[in-house]
């Protein structure tokens, strides 16, 4: 299967992974097909991306670091914490715990593989998807830190809520399209003062869950909001969450641009570490992905096309890849895959964008330009 972006679907195309509302539901099963009224759907709920069959991908499956039925229950889950303090309702503070358990539990149980996170988000579960993605990382980079279980589960909780305070923030003004002008600009960053006053009146939670919703976007050398703390001053659990923020966010895809390649984002904390970011925590986050996910599409040091079919989790660097195109941009008739770990002077020379590859027509069956056939 391959990941396509909207511009791109066209009708006969078959799903190969379901899309969840933000209820959690299935809006579009494996298996369907595409029509035009289906893809103009996708478009009004602002779905950027559907993973399909395509014969290039065939028999790549993408594993995600979650079970889609614990994704869909955290979401569902999530949008329902946002609604009761919307409304002014109290918390279901149980149902949360017992949604980040889960989310441990199996985050945990898959900790020795490097991460793979491949849900896709309309615009009503953007949040929402987001929120869990950095509950995710959050729980692989203090698991590296080695948090105990208890520290664990309020930085778990403090993640999937960091963004809570979002409810009180115009919906126009969070899901604008374009640049934020000061005044708009001031509003978001109140949902780090709207977190902490949420989430510090609850008795059952550690305070410290509600500081990380206060002190998610400060910055190691006092360039964040809405303190401008410094270093210590910022928590650990705070510290691990805004790195884990800032990455689930460049390696998004929107509907308006594209997602990061995660070894470009990961050379962006690396820049970041430091000034913006505390270098021991961007290492551990840093250490449990994999940059090359599966499904990534390279060009190797020998000139060869091919796509990531697995990770070695020593050295995420070198993948194993299926090899497609020849130096000559020629299709390569058998299955040849090597595993990069296995051979000395053969590397990742670079790691092509998905509307790169969209737009050289590969996914519709056409060879590579330049080529015959
Ligand atoms: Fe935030």
């Amino acid at each position: 299967m391959q990941r396509i972006r909207l511009e791109e679907l066209k009708p006969g195309m078959v799903v190969a992974k379901p899309i969840y509302d933000q209820e959690g539901r299935v809006l579009l099963n494996r298996g369907v097909v595409l029509r035009d009224s289906l893809i103009d759907r996708l478009r009004q709920i602002g779905c950027p991306a559907v993973y399909i069959d395509v014969p290039l991908a065939e028999g790549i499956v993408l594993p995600d670091m979650l079970k889609e039925e614990t994704r869909a229950k955290s979401i569902s889950q999530l949008r329902k914490a946002f609604d009761d303090v919307q409304t002014g309702q109290s918390l279901d503070l149980d149902a949360i715990k017992d949604t980040v358990i889960n989310i441990i539990d199996e985050v945990l149980a898959n900790a020795r593989i490097l991460v793979n996170l491949t849900d896709i988000r309309t615009y009503d579960s953007y949040t929402f998807g987001h929120c869990v993605n950095v509950c995710v990382l959050s729980i692989l980079t203090g698991h590296k830190l080695q948090l105990n279980e208890l520290e664990m589960r309020d930085l778990a909780v403090g993640a999937i809520l960091h963004d809570i305070g979002k409810v009180k923030v115009p919906k126009e003004v969070l899901q604008k399209p374009g640049p934020l002008t000061e005044e708009e600009f001031e509003l978001v960053k109140k949902h780090t003062t709207h977190g902490f006053d949420i989430l510090r009146h609850n008795n059952d939670l550690s305070i410290l869950i509600a500081h990380i919703a206060y002190q998610h976007h400060e910055r190691l050398q006092g360039q964040g909001y809405p303190r401008g703390l410094k270093d210590s001053k910022i928590h650990k659990y705070a510290q691990i969450v805004a790195v884990a923020d800032s990455f689930d966010a460049m390696t998004s895809e929107r509907v308006y641009r594209g997602a990061i390649p995660p070894v470009k984002a990961v050379a962006t904390l690396r820049e970041m570490s430091g000034d913006f970011f505390a270098p021991e925590v961007v290492e551990a986050l840093v250490s449990t992905i994999a940059i090359y996910p599966i499904g990534s599409w390279v060009r190797l040091t020998s000139g060869h096309i091919g796509v990531v079919v697995d990770v070695n989790n020593k050295h995420p660097n070198l993948p194993v890849v299926r090899l497609v195109f020849n130096p000559r941009g020629e299709k390569i008739g058998t299955l040849t895959e090597v595993d990069l770990i296995t051979v000395n002077d053969l590397f990742i020379e670079s790691v092509f964008l998905p509307e790169e590859m969209e737009a050289l027509g590969l996914f519709n069956g056409q060879a590579w330009p330049g080529t015959e056939g």
